[in-house]
C-alpha cells in the first residue's frame, strides 16, 4: 500500500436512489404539514394527506420495481431474523448492514401500512357514508397519533444504528451514500 492509499478517503457505495430520498423527505414534510393542519377549516388537510397517500403508492411500486436497496425483498426478512436482530442490538452485538437492517425493514412497513391507514380514514370520513361518523373520526385520530408514536420509535433506531456503527444515517438519507460494506457488514 503506498502513502496515497492510506490516506484516501473511506470509500463510499451509492445505496438510496434518488427517488427513494426525495419520497422521504416528501414524505416527512407531508406528514407533519397534514399533522399539524388538521383543523384547518379548507381542503388543505385533505390535500396533503393525499399527497401522503400517493407517495405510500409510489413507493409500494418502487419496491417491486426499483433500484437494487429499494426492493422490498432486499429488506423484508422474517420475524425471526427480525426478534433475533432486537436481541443483538441488546447485547450490543448487531451487525452493520447496507441496507435497511431487519428492525429498520420492519419498521418501513410498519410506517407505510400505518399512513396508508391514516389517509383511508381520513378519507372515509369525506365520503356520504362515514361522514359525521364519530368511530371513524376516533380511528382517524387513533391512527395518526399511532404514526406519531412509530416516527418516534423510527427516529430513535436511526440515531442508535448511526451512533452504533459510527455513520451518519440522516446524511445518507440525503446524499444516497453510505460507507462501504466490510467483511462483518450485511450487504
Ligand atoms: C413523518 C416522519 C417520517 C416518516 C413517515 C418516515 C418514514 C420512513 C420510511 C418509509 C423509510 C424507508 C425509506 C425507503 O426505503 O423508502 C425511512 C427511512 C429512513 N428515515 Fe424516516 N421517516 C420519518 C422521519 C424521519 C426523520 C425525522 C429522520 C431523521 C432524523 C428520518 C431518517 C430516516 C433514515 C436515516 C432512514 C434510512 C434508515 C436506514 O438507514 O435503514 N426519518 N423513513
Ligand atoms: C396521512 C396524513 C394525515 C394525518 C397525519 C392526519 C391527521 C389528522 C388529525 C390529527 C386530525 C384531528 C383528529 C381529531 O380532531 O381528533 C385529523 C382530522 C381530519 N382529517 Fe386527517 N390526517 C391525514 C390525512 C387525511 C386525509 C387524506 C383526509 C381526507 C382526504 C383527512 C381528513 C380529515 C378530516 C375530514 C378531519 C376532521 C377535521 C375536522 O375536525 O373538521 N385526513 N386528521
Amino acid at each position: 500500500m503506498n502513502s496515497s492509499d492510506a490516506q484516501s478517503p473511506t470509500k463510499t457505495l451509492r445505496v438510496w436512489d434518488p427517488l427513494v430520498r426525495i419520497f422521504h423527505w416528501s414524505l416527512v414534510a407531508s406528514f407533519a404539514t397534514a399533522w399539524f393542519s388538521s383543523s384547518s377549516r379548507d381542503d388543505f388537510h385533505q390535500w396533503v394527506g393525499l399527497l401522503a397517500a400517493a407517495l405510500i403508492t409510489f413507493r409500494l411500486l418502487w419496491g417491486f420495481i426499483g433500484t437494487p436497496y429499494a426492493r422490498f425483498r432486499q429488506f423484508i426478512r422474517s420475524p425471526w431474523s427480525v426478534a433475533t436482530y432486537l436481541v443483538a442490538i441488546i447485547k450490543n452485538s448487531e451487525a452493520r448492514y447496507i441496507g435497511h437492517n431487519p428492525a429498520g425493514g420492519f419498521m418501513v412497513l410498519a410506517l407505510l401500512a400505518g399512513i396508508a391507514a391514516t389517509a383511508t380514514t381520513g378519507y372515509l370520513m369525506t365520503t356520504d357514508a362515514y361522514y359525521g361518523d364519530d368511530f371513524m373520526q376516533e380511528l382517524h385520530s387513533l391512527c395518526a397519533d399511532g404514526m406519531v408514536l412509530l416516527i418516534l420509535f423510527h427516529v430513535a433506531g436511526v440515531l442508535l444504528a448511526s451512533k452504533r456503527h459510527k455513520e451518519n444515517l440522516i446524511a445518507a438519507m440525503l446524499t444516497g451514500k453510505k460507507r462501504e460494506a466490510t467483511d462483518s457488514d450485511v450487504n
